[in-house]
């Protein structure tokens, strides 16, 4: 066996699936992948997917539907109010996290539309662990403030810590007892993806409502991956082994006001998305924003049958053999990579493996966005697509205007759910760990055309 995978073979489960439809796929040559970059202004997400090989730009709605939410599909009740799917869908919500009231939302970032525009006010304070860049923009598009208040252990590489994306409840305490006036809600994200896919305790969820509750704030959860976020509970808290998934997401929820959801990650779905609150006055006013924003309140901008496959995908991402998998092949890649010498977010996070753009690349500076560099060297190299969750990303101070450097550079390898096979792994593996070996020939880059808001997703660049 080649040595980087001696000890990543630990994490080698079984598929618990097998195919039954494929989707075939096709490595253009390197001189093609040069073209195709050069016309994208070395931006990954400009590439066309024909161009890519192995895809890990996200594992938002890339994911392979089971049987059973394609079946599901076609009991869609596509009337524009009061479907019998929307009820199926709101029932699957309530059972899984018990919120009684839901809002259906064409995804992720509609919904922090609504949340922002009904809580924030401009230079209003909206505390969280680590703000995903979406959810910063819709912050920062109320001209509020995003504070991340993650624990110091996510910027440690070597710390073992199972929970490093817990809230600092004493910076927390600190803010709210200084500047509690300014703040309208409390966010948490679950899993921490802007940090590595790190997860939060059960603890310090509790601590967190604590907080909350002391100065009657709302907290609201980011729950775009909620349900790795309990497995990593069960896995990791000696106290919570004995508990089931479904319980440990229950008892995170019960601590919360409301909930938002990416259903394109955990939800094991293409599209779609949800706010479900507890109290009535919290759902009358966002539930005007998502008329307005969404479509009515019985769709929220998705068709009758997505609900249909939502209801279905959540209660199987509960699966106890997929969760087992699905993280078992994050840490696969992960440790392959670790034992080639290449630093990795550690320990695995749920969705995704992070690789140190600066260490890998030690003779970029930061202003040559080594991330990126590199994201861009693995394209060239295997026809694979990551992303930079780095200073691109971080966009530029909104005080200051200038780039947000601290903080750290990584280029994120994202798995699709249910998607991809452990030799696909090997294949992104091997790449890296090839490049490795030459790396002081990856080119830094700078922006040709900086878009001001959200501006990896369209801007363009050159190499330095
Ligand atoms: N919150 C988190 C934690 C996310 O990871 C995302 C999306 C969103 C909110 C926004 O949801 O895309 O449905 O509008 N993350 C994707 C990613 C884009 O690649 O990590 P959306």
């Amino acid at each position: 066996m080649k040595p980087h995978l001696a000890r990543a073979v630990q994490h080698k489960l079984p598929e618990p699936y097998y195919i039954k439809s494929v989707v075939p796929i096709h490595q253009i040559g390197r001189d093609e992948r040069e073209a195709a970059l050069n016309a994208a202004g070395l931006n990954l997400f400009n590439l066309r997917s024909s161009d890519i090989f192995i895809d890990l730009l996200t594992d938002s709605g890339t994911g392979a539907m089971s049987q059973y939410q394609w079946a599901a599909l076609m009991q869609g009740d596509e009337a524009y109010a009061g479907s019998a799917s929307f009820e199926r869908f709101q029932g699957a919500v309530h059972e899984l996290f018990g919120f009684p009231l839901v809002l259906p939302t064409h995804q992720g970032r509609s919904a922090e539309l609504v949340l922002m525009t009904h809580f924030l006010k401009p230079g209003d304070l909206v505390p969280n662990n680590l703000h995903f860049d979406t959810t910063a923009a819709h912050v920062q598009y109320q001209k509020a403030v995003d504070l991340n208040l993650v624990v110091q252990d996510i910027y440690d590489w070597d710390s073992e810590q199972p929970f490093k994306g817990n809230m600092d409840i004493s910076r927390l305490a600190d803010l709210l007892s200084k500047e509690g006036d300014k703040v309208p809600l409390v966010l948490l994200t679950l899993t921490c993806n802007s940090g590595g896919g790190q997860p939060v305790s059960l603890r310090n969820v509790r601590e967190v409502k604590e907080v909350c509750e002391l100065y009657g704030k709302p907290l609201f959860l980011d729950s775009a991956r909620i349900i790795e976020n309990a497995w990593f509970i069960q896995q990791r808290d000696p106290a919570c082994t004995h508990m089931s998934i479904r319980e440990i997401l229950r008892q995170v929820c019960d601590c919360a006001d409301g909930m938002w959801m990416s259903a394109k990650k955990d939800g094991l779905v293409n599209i779609g998305g949800f706010i479900a609150v507890r109290r009535r006055e919290h759902y009358d006013a966002l539930r005007m924003y998502e008329i307005l924003f969404d479509g009515f309140s019985t769709y929220g901008g998705m068709a009758g049958r997505d609900l249909e496959a939502l209801a279905v995908g959540l209660l199987e991402a509960t699966e106890p053999s997929y969760l087992a998998h699905r993280t078992g092949q994050v840490a696969y890649l992960a440790t392959m990579l670790r034992e080639a010498g290449i630093r990795t977010t550690w320990p695995p996070g749920g969705h995704a493996v992070y690789v140190d753009g600066r260490h890998f690349c030690p003779h970029l500076p930061v202003e040559h966005f080594p991330a990126q560099a590199l994201s861009l060297a693995l394209y060239l190299a295997g026809g694979i697509r990551s992303v930079e969750i780095g200073s691109i990303l971080r966009g530029r101070d909104p005080q200051s205007g200038e780039n947000r450097y601290e903080g750290l550079d990584l280029v994120r390898l994202a798995l699709p759910r249910r998607t991809y096979s452990y030799t696909h792994l090997e294949f992104v593996g091997e790449r890296l760990i090839e490049l490795k070996q030459d790396a002081g020939s990856i080119r830094g880059v700078r922006f040709e055309q900086e878009t001001p808001v959200l501006r990896h997703f369209s801007s363009s660049f050159a190499w330095v």
